[in-house]
């Protein structure tokens, strides 16, 4: 595991940005893992700073987020879908036929899960995914107490992330309290992992995750085990460390 503290929070975006499109300059037909959250927003900015200059091309791209809520609808404002779009489809070249989300709304959550993951595999794998972290340490929606081993499947969203997630809805009792993620196994197969945490809410987080023992109570600390894992933390994230 490779730990780099950046300055700042724009310098931590900068260097995630710089991960991400040197490998689409190198693999034109990268698989990219992406993630939502406040964290990722400004290696989004960095990255459509980066193909406006035309120093990246997105054409040949194919990305599957890591989750999404259940139920939620497409043009809901807090989908994960809407938030990618919003903050970065609409303004690079992604093609949409290569774009994969979870359907929120999906009625078979079996097939859908099962689909997700066999899509994965037909693209070759994620060469590289980005995650951010919970406070609780969960990656995705893999939530503490997780199951290693699992795939892509319905969680129930732990209290915590409820918490911290309602900032973005009118009130706690709006937020979807299922989501379809994929599993912490799917996320460990992507050929390079790059997590990303900023602020000192995610120092305890980060810390369990880069020293603590790999325990099931910190989804994360699993990355320990993944051969090519890079934690890109400001210095309020790296507090403890
Ligand atoms: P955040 O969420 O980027 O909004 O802090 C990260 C997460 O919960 O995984």
């Amino acid at each position: 595991m490779r730990v780099i503290i950046a300055d700042n929070y724009k310098e931590m975006s900068k260097k995630a940005a710089v991960m991400v499109s040197s490998q689409v300059i190198l693999k034109h037909d990268s698989v990219l893992g992406l993630a939502t959250g406040d964290t990722p927003l400004g290696m989004y900015k960095e990255l459509i700073k980066l193909y406006e200059d035309k120093e990246v091309d997105f054409s040949g791209v194919t990305t599957f987020n890591l989750d999404e809520y259940y139920k939620i609808q497409r043009e809901n404002p807090e989908s994960y879908y809407y938030y990618m779009n919003n903050n970065f489809f609409k303004y690079v070249n992604v093609k949409k036929e290569k774009i994969y989300i979870p359907n929120g709304t999906a009625k078979d959550i079996d097939e859908e899960c099962r689909n997700y993951e066999d899509e994965i595999k037909n693209k070759g794998g994620i060469d590289i995914q980005i995650l951010g972290i919970g406070a609780n340490g969960h990656i995705g929606f893999n939530e503490p107490d997780v199951n290693f081993e699992a795939e892509t499947h319905l969680v129930k969203l732990d209290k915590m992330t409820i918490e911290a997630n309602s900032r973005f809805f009118n009130s706690k009792d709006e937020v979807p309290t299922t989501a379809i993620s994929m599993g912490i196994k799917t996320i460990m197969q992507s050929k390079r992992v790059v997590l990303l945490a900023n602020g000192e809410v995610k120092a305890d987080a980060i810390y369990k995750t880069v020293k603590g023992k790999i325990c099931p109570e910190v989804p994360a600390s699993i990355l320990q085990l993944h051969s090519d894992a890079t934690i890109i933390v400001d210095k309020g994230a790296a507090k403890l460390l």
